[in-house]
């Protein structure tokens, strides 16, 4: 399959070009192209004639998002729209990544796809404008949903990703305050990549959610980080009021992967497996040991 990518050099990206390497890949980095200009964003594509369009570029730096409304929407919703509209006009399929955020956290247990999203800040309000678009305008899209992403590349803005950040903090030495109010499901970005990789390949278009599986919050996701790798840390549980970022985040958007249980490929791991496995990837652990049902 010809497969464009669209932000090859982040977290995300850079595990889709690695699992895609048997295709006749396309990775384009910022460098190579600037998703908010339309015109480059049309020449490249119809240039180029990909199968597939897989659209990982996203202004995510979600408290940053609330002061900076017009670059959120510009890159989240209006340039997701001029992707879809090339791609649907030329025959592409159109693979896009949205959040667990466009939920509320007023349920508590998993959201699955058909629960109605409720966005709580400028990210997730503009990040489901996007889904909208693609949802409106594609005939052929896999819209697929994550949550608490991490992968060996980190994240360019955001100076890594929380588990290399947690081990930082760690080495410093200081007290880690981390949030114990919002339940979450921890993805690593190799194995989110490599059930991608499976899902373009079925035909079976529509909206997804697929992360590891189980919930913890931001500070249990502390803990076993520090559990596995033997890290000693004092990790302090705080509120997601005490802690005051400025945007509002859902105190609960663990995600069911309903969709994808339904078409019988919802083998993704548990988060603490999951951990375990980028944690002996970035040889913090050297032994491979499994969790027992009590772990998890
Ligand atoms: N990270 C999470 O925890 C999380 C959770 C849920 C959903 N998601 C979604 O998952 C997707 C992938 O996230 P990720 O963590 O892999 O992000 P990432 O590491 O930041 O990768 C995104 C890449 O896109 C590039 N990019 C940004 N703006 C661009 C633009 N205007 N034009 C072209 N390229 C641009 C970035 O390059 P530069 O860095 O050079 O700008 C970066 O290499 C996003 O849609 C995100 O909203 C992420």
């Amino acid at each position: 399959m010809k497969i464009l990518i669209i932000g090859a050099g982040g977290q995300l990206g850079s595990e889709l070009v690695n699992i895609l390497q048997d295709d006749d890949l396309i990775p384009l980095t910022h460098r190579d192209i600037e998703m908010t200009d339309d015109q480059e964003v049309n020449n490249i594509l119809s240039s180029n004639m990909p199968d597939v369009v897989i659209n990982t570029a996203a202004y995510h730096r979600v408290d940053d998002c609330e002061d900076n409304e017009a670059l959120s929407f510009s890159v989240n919703s209006i340039a997701v729209r001029n992707l879809a509209r090339t791609c649907n006009e030329l025959g592409i399929t159109f693979v896009h990544f949205s959040t667990d955020y466009v939920f509320g956290g007023e349920k508590d247990t998993p959201y699955n796809e058909d629960n109605c999203p409720n966005p709580q800040s400028v990210y997730a309000v503009s990040k489901l404008a996007g889904e909208l678009f693609v949802r409106n305008i594609c005939s052929k899209y896999y819209l697929i949903r994550t949550c608490g992403l991490y992968g060996a590349k980190g994240v360019s803005g955001k100076g890594g990703n929380f588990i290399e950040t947690m081990i930082k903090l760690a080495d410093s030495g200081k007290e880690i305050k981390v949030v114990s109010d919002q339940f979450v499901t921890p993805t690593n970005a190799k194995e989110l990549a490599a059930k991608v990789s499976q899902l373009i390949r079925t035909g079976k278009y529509g909206l997804y959610h697929i992360t590891n599986n189980g919930g913890c919050s931001w500070f249990e996701f502390a803990g076993a980080i520090f559990q596995l790798t033997g890290i000693n840390a004092v990790v302090k549980p705080v509120s997601s009021a005490a802690f005051g970022a400025k945007a509002r985040r859902p105190l609960y958007s663990v995600l069911e992967n309903r969709n994808l249980r339904l078409l019988g490929m919802d083998d993704m791991t548990q988060w603490n497996s999951a951990l375990k496995d980028y944690l002996y990837e970035k040889g913090y652990i050297l032994d491979q040991r499994t969790f027992t049902d009590e772990d998890q």
